[in-house]
């Protein structure tokens, strides 16, 4: 696809900002039984773009997500005004600045807005006075809910507002959580143009010398498919680095060592994907990579098999541990001695896997309505950043992992009697070098099961096969000149 192109289902569709203007809505006169749907109403000013100090550069420009998600609209200093009443969702785009036209060109009309943003009616800035009193009439009478103070810059307006509540966030929350048809295609998208990339990055050994030329590689492929910013930070690590669950640092060289990870996601049209791959660097898994490998991919398989409405995240959660401890048990890393059971009980894999199974993703990695519990006292679940019972149209991760990383084998293992006579130390060492691996894809719940979004392949035969070819090739058939 070319960098302008979208998906057939998307051509000459608007965002449905309405639709989740009215969902919110409801969620929240649900909740709040004393809110009469006449007071009410929402104002939110978006994002604007900051300076770097001392500098006349800016920012990187990233729209606020509760905004975009009430309005489609990614201009910078724009705001949205909905009156429950009324049932009238407006926009307001920043006047035209005749100065910056001299620079920058043109704005996007209203009009222009008009057709992708599905909202009742675009405005300039310069209206907002008389489009509150006419909507409002007098503001005093109305709760306007609003995510926070910032950028509003109308002082009447500003002493009505109702930052921060908490119920207005629930709503907003909630309504996140399940994403209508259009969210799902804007996804699948971002998940297409993300498999090419990680095809990309898996192909081009001979140009990879360094992990900060594997960023560029994933970074390149996903600007040439009109994805214009990643969806986080790219982890791009080598050898024992892998074991580093969110290691950003992707500055080291890849000689003498023998396994790559990279979680990388590109995002389109504000919504991510977050996809992890893991591959050997010579083309041939060691035995000890494959064997982890395998562990892993076998976690994530099962998982995915119970992957449906009603399924409890906990629970799988816990099958992907119990998974890994008949593999750790097989390689001799857990002695034999010692029972699935009591093993499961000590916790012992928490020192290999501390990361939860997966969490909810759209228009941010993390996205919202989780409800993890970060000060749950057990480490099975301290770090599970989903805590709920699937839904359909539920977009999440499945990415089980299993590292050999030394803080955690202090933290989890070391300072634990009970977890470290379960295991060998001198089998365990031989895996060290291997850093981790983890396989992440990324998951439509849907009314019987799950659509797996994520195309790049994760069979070890098939990613051995892409590596190997990729090697073949010299450094002259790509395109780096460095
Ligand atoms: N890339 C962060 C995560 O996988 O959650
Ligand atoms: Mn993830
Ligand atoms: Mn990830």
């Amino acid at each position: 696809m070319g960098p302008n192109d979208v998906p057939e289902t998307l051509k000459g569709q608007k965002y449905p900002a309405k639709a989740h203007m009215q969902r919110v809505r409801d969620i929240l006169l649900e909740k709040r039984g004393d809110l009469k749907s006449e007071d009410a109403a929402v104002f939110i000013a978006g994002e604007e773009v900051e300076g770097w100090k001392y500098c006349d550069t800016d920012r990187d420009f990233r729209q606020n997500r509760y905004f975009y998600y009430l309005s489609g609209c990614d201009i910078p200093g724009s705001a949205l005004l909905y009156n429950f009443k009324k049932d009238k969702l407006c926009l307001f785009l920043p006047n035209i600045d005749w100065d910056d036209v001299i620079w920058s060109g043109m704005p996007q009309s209203l009009e222009e807005v008009a057709k992708m943003c599905d909202v009742d009616e675009v405005f300039h800035m310069k209206q907002l006075d008389e489009v509150l009193n006419e909507q409002l009439e007098d503001i005093s009478n109305f709760k306007i809910f609003t995510t926070d103070l910032d950028n509003v810059h109308n002082d009447k307006l500003k002493s009505n507002l109702i930052p921060g509540d908490k119920d207005f966030f629930f709503a907003l929350d909630e309504a996140r959580l399940i994403k209508d048809w259009y969210e799902l295609e804007v996804l699948r998208n971002a998940a297409r143009i993300t498999d090419k990339c990680h095809l990309a990055v898996m192909s081009a050994l001979p140009i990879e010398l360094n992990e900060i030329q594997i960023e560029a590689e994933f970074s390149y492929h996903a600007l040439r498919q009109g994805a214009r910013s990643l969806g986080y930070d790219p982890i791009c690590c080598s050898g024992p680095a892998c074991g580093t669950l969110h290691y950003i640092k992707n500055s080291e060289d890849l000689a003498g060592k023998s396994s790559i990870l990279i979680d990388a996601g590109a995002e389109w049209k504000q919504y991510t994907s977050d996809v992890t791959r893991c591959f050997p660097i010579n083309g041939k898994f060691t035995k000890e990579h494959r064997a982890i490998y395998e562990a892993v991919l076998d976690m994530q398989s099962q998982a995915m098999e119970q992957i449906k409405p009603g399924a409890s995240w906990d629970d799988l959660h816990i099958l992907t541990h119990k998974v890994l401890i008949k593999h750790l048990l097989k390689l001799g890393i857990f002695k034999k001695e010692f029972s699935e059971e009591e093993i499961f009980e000590r916790r012992v894999t928490c020192a290999f896997y501390p990361h939860g199974l997966g969490h909810v993703m759209g228009l941010d990695v993390h996205d919202t309505a989780g409800r993890p519990n970060y000060e749950d006292p057990d480490p099975y679940f301290k770090f599970l950043r989903l805590r709920r019972k699937l839904e359909k149209n539920m977009v999440i991760t499945n990415e089980p992992g299993c590292y050999f990383n030394e803080f955690l084998i202090e933290e989890f293992l070391k300072k634990f009697p009970e977890r470290v006579e379960v295991v060998d130390q001198e089998v365990l060492k031989k895996y060290m070098y291997v850093g981790g691996v983890r396989i992440e894809d990324d998951i439509i719940v849907t009314e019987t099961g799950y659509e797996n979004m994520t195309g790049i392949t994760s069979d070890p035969d098939e990613i051995e096969k892409i590596v190997s070819q990729g090697l073949a090739k010299k450094r002259s058939e790509f395109h780096a000149l460095v």
